[in-house]
């Protein structure tokens, strides 16, 4: 699980995240975008060094960001531990990739809705992950788009005909129901931002959502 801060109380980040590491979260999920990309503006590398501060737990930077090529090394000196990138938003992917894993951290690759799959060849022996959007990144809150699912299944099939052991993370409308589907399909990381710190107790929500998703796993 992935909690995403971006539903947090951003007057009370350090209690949503250490929330998140009782309640046993794998990663903690910070979007950071930039009134470009995507049309918002949340948070940058100062908030990614703080919260490197208070946890242990990964923290997964989910960059929205146009031209991550020039700005990718903040956040990586800023601590983060797995950093995506939108195939959508970078001058040079591959090497944006092998920039973050060359700092130590794990590279992600991030994919619109409308983004095909076939945009992830050339750089599928550069990401430790690909990050799946089930929504159009900007916002927190909106529904679950079901293109995702038959998205999920095709990378996971290119990831195992690669022999890539890169995971699947996915990002948008996740719950208590979308989760065992996404993780039917092949995910296994979620993060969940709404249906985590939107519900009255975070803690428990986070535990249906993960418990919902290891039953997809059986499908
Ligand atoms: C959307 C962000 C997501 C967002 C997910 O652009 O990338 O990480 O926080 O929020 P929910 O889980 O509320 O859809
Ligand atoms: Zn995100």
């Amino acid at each position: 699980m992935a909690p995403s801060i971006l539903s947090a109380d951003f007057t009370r980040l350090g209690e949503a995240v250490r929330m998140a590491e009782a309640a046993g979260a794998d990663v903690v999920h910070v979007d950071v975008m930039d009134g470009h990309f995507v049309p918002n503006l949340t948070i940058g590398p100062p908030v990614v060094r703080a919260l490197k501060r208070i946890t242990a737990l990964p923290l997964d930077v989910h960059l929205m960001i146009d031209n991550a090529d020039d700005t990718v090394t903040w956040y990586l000196d800023a601590g983060a531990d797995m950093v995506s990138v939108h195939v959508e938003a970078c001058r040079d992917l591959a090497a944006v990739l092998r920039s973050i894993r060359a700092a130590g951290a794990k590279a992600g690759v991030a994919l619109n809705p409308a983004t095909p799959v076939s945009s992830l060849a050339s750089v599928i022996g550069d990401v430790d992950y690909v990050l799946v959007m089930s929504v159009v990144p900007g916002f927190g809150g909106q529904a679950f788009m079901p293109v995702a699912l038959d998205k999920i299944a095709e990378i996971a099939a290119m990831l195992r005909s690669a022999g890539s052991s890169a995971e699947i993370e996915v990002d948008g409308g996740i719950d208590e129901t979308t989760a065992p589907l996404v993780c039917a399909a092949g995910a296994r990381l979620l993060v969940a931002g709404n249906a985590v710190f939107g519900r009255p107790d975070p803690a428990a929500a986070l535990a249906a959502i993960r418990a919902a998703g290891a039953s997809g796993t059986d499908l």
